[in-house]
């Protein structure tokens, strides 16, 4: 995630009810009402002083009002008679205007109007109790009028006396609408304050806990997420040795023991399926092997009972042909050998299959017994277009066995890839000699396996294996595995599951007899070994026998 967008992540309050917003919301909130709480302390100090600052101004003016007021008296002293009222409500206007004063009133003792800056009043008794007060207890007494109103303004009254003695007194006001206007002021700047407090707290909070609480709370989430979803795999980095940090380590640990015991779990599920599978087998296996014995046993009887009248039919053929040599019957004949001798080279596959001829075993290298049977096969009906390879081997594969027999099996499945190529393509011959593992034999080998979501490991035929039944050789026993590849067609499924099956075949009827494997699995059965076949359409076919192997000096135990 780049920079930018994590700042947009950050900046975004998401939901209401997510955590970051309702910490954001609240610290915005509690700075707010901070700022207003420490504004409201800040307005009515500045209230008290610049209240304080007014009393002062009024003392000082009272001062001024004083000096001026002895002159005029001594003035009024050394003209009298001459000099009337009127220039004390001039000096008094001229004042008011010099001072900035709203109004300026000045009584004698009894309070009558003598001087006043609207000179209308003159001759009134001005008669407030505070000024009364003012005059008697001789000091300067304050009040504040018109709070309300857009024209505030400070009352003062004070008294006026000349060498001791009380003349009278005066009453000015001083305009207060500078002190609002100042407090107005203070208080808008305040505002702003708060607001942008709130507003740096809401980005650089939100900022911080994204960073500090939010990133790695929602990294732990997703993270328990995947777990429950059963995907153990997860990375957690936060590092920190705050307690966050430690949840998120103790979370990691979690995760890998989970992940181990999981992986645990994983291995014996697969041991039981491969047992289970094992157990299936030998299940069939014992229900196969019990089924070809007794077609075994149905076979040698057919074989003996046909192929003696066979014989017979043969040899009259044979007489008939040599009197009719030249005659149009003769065709016929002929025709009728063929049948014949097809019917007796099935009697003889059957023979095969239901008695194995007890002919001598011998150590035997396979590999230079599969070339021997290829050198034969070269030049057979449509073999010449295969190209058969026969891959050099590590250490020679050696098996105890019947070479005639060993290559009878090797023929049958020669001919049958090159039946399913249709005379053309490749057959690739390979030996090895390894330790025998059962299990192992279950896996795909052939390019193509479907995955196992899509097809379980137990199905087996579905994966395109097959084995052959028969005990095989035990774990761990040395063998040799002989495969035979071809890049043929392969086969489905379906099919797969039926090859060793006598007279199971897809032939036309003349052309297969469904025997070729079925005698294969016998002759390898007889040997202690096991046929496996793996086939995928459109891939080919490999079928692998696995022989006990001849112990070599190394491998005695
Ligand atoms: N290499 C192969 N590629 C494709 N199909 C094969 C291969 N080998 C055997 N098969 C199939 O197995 C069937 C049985 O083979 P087999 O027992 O030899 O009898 P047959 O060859 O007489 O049909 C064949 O008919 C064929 O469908
Ligand atoms: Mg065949």
């Amino acid at each position: 995630m780049g920079i930018k967008q994590r700042l947009l992540r950050s900046m975004s309050l998401g939901p209401i009810t997510g955590l970051r917003a309702r910490i954001v919301l609240l610290m915005a909130l509690l700075t707010t009402l901070m700022v207003v709480l420490f504004g409201f302390v800040v307005i009515r100090l500045l209230e008290h002083h610049l209240i304080q600052q007014k009393r002062a101004q009024g003392r000082s003016i009272l001062l001024a009002m004083q000096a001026h007021f002895d002159l005029w008296e001594d003035v009024r002293e050394h003209s009298a008679g001459r000099t009337t009222l009127p220039p004390l409500t001039m000096f008094v206007q001229e004042m008011a205007y010099n001072l900035e004063l709203s109004s300026l009133v000045i009584v004698d003792e009894k309070q009558n109007v003598i001087g006043h800056s609207r000179s209308a009043l003159l001759g009134f008794v001005l008669s407030e109790p505070e000024l009364a007060r003012a005059i008697q207890e001789r000091k300067l007494l304050h009040r504040t009028i018109g709070a309300e109103t857009d024209k505030p303004e400070m009352l003062f009254y004070g008294p006026l006396y000349q060498r001791g003695k009380i003349l009278g007194g005066v009453r000015f006001s001083l305009p207060l609408d500078d002190l609002y206007a100042a407090l107005a002021g203070t208080r808008r700047i305040l505002m702003l304050y708060a607001l942008m407090d709130a507003l740096v707290i809401v980005l650089f909070g939100s900022l911080f806990l994204w960073w500090a609480l939010v990133r790695p709370v929602e990294a732990m989430s997703a993270a328990t997420e995947r777990m429950v979803a059963g995907d153990y795999r997860v990375s957690l980095r936060h590092r920190g040795e705050d307690e966050i940090g430690r949840l998120s380590r103790a979370l990691h640990k979690l995760a890998t023991t989970l992940q181990d015991r999981d992986a645990v779990n994983r291995r014996q599920l697969e041991k039981l399926a491969k047992t289970n599978l094992e157990l299936q087998q030998a299940h069939d296996q014992l229900l196969h092997s019990d089924r070809l014995a007794y077609v075994g046993r149905m076979a040698a009887g057919v074989a003996h009972e046909v192929g003696n009248p066979l014989g017979a039919i043969y040899g009259y053929l044979e007489i008939l042909h040599d009197a009719e040599s030249g005659r149009e019957s003769s065709e016929i004949i002929r025709r009728l050998e063929t049948e014949i001798s097809r019917i007796d080279k099935i009697m003889k596959e059957l023979l095969d299959f239901s008695r194995l001829r007890d002919e001598k075993p011998d150590q035997v290298d396979l590999l230079r017994a599969a070339g021997e049977a290829v050198e034969l096969m070269r030049g057979q009906r449509g073999l010449d277009k295969v190209r058969v390879t026969i891959e050099p081997a590590a250490a020679p594969p050696t098996v105890e066995l019947n070479s005639q027999q060993f290559k009878q099996t090797l023929l049958n499945i020669l001919l049958n890839a090159a039946d399913a190529m249709n005379g053309q393509g490749a057959i690739r011959i390979d030996a090895e000699r390894r330790a025998f593992d059962k299990s192992e034999l279950m896996e795909a080998r052939l390019p193509g396996a479907p995955p196992e979501e899509a097809v379980p490991f137990t199905d087996l035929q579905a994966r395109g294996i097959v084995f052959s039944d028969g005990i095989g050789p035990g774990p761990g026993a040395p063998t040799v595995h002989f495969s035979i590849t071809d890049d043929g067609p392969g086969m489905a499924p379906e099919v797969l599951g039926q090859i060793f099956q006598p007279f199971f075949t897809t032939k036309p009827p003349g052309k297969g007899t469904g025997l070729g494997l079925a005698v294969c699995h016998r002759l390898v059965s007889a040997l202690g070994g096991i046929i496996r076949v793996e086939s995928r359409p459109g891939v080919g076919t490999r079928v692998t026998l696995i022989y006990p192997a001849v112990e070599t000096d190394g491998e005695h135990e």
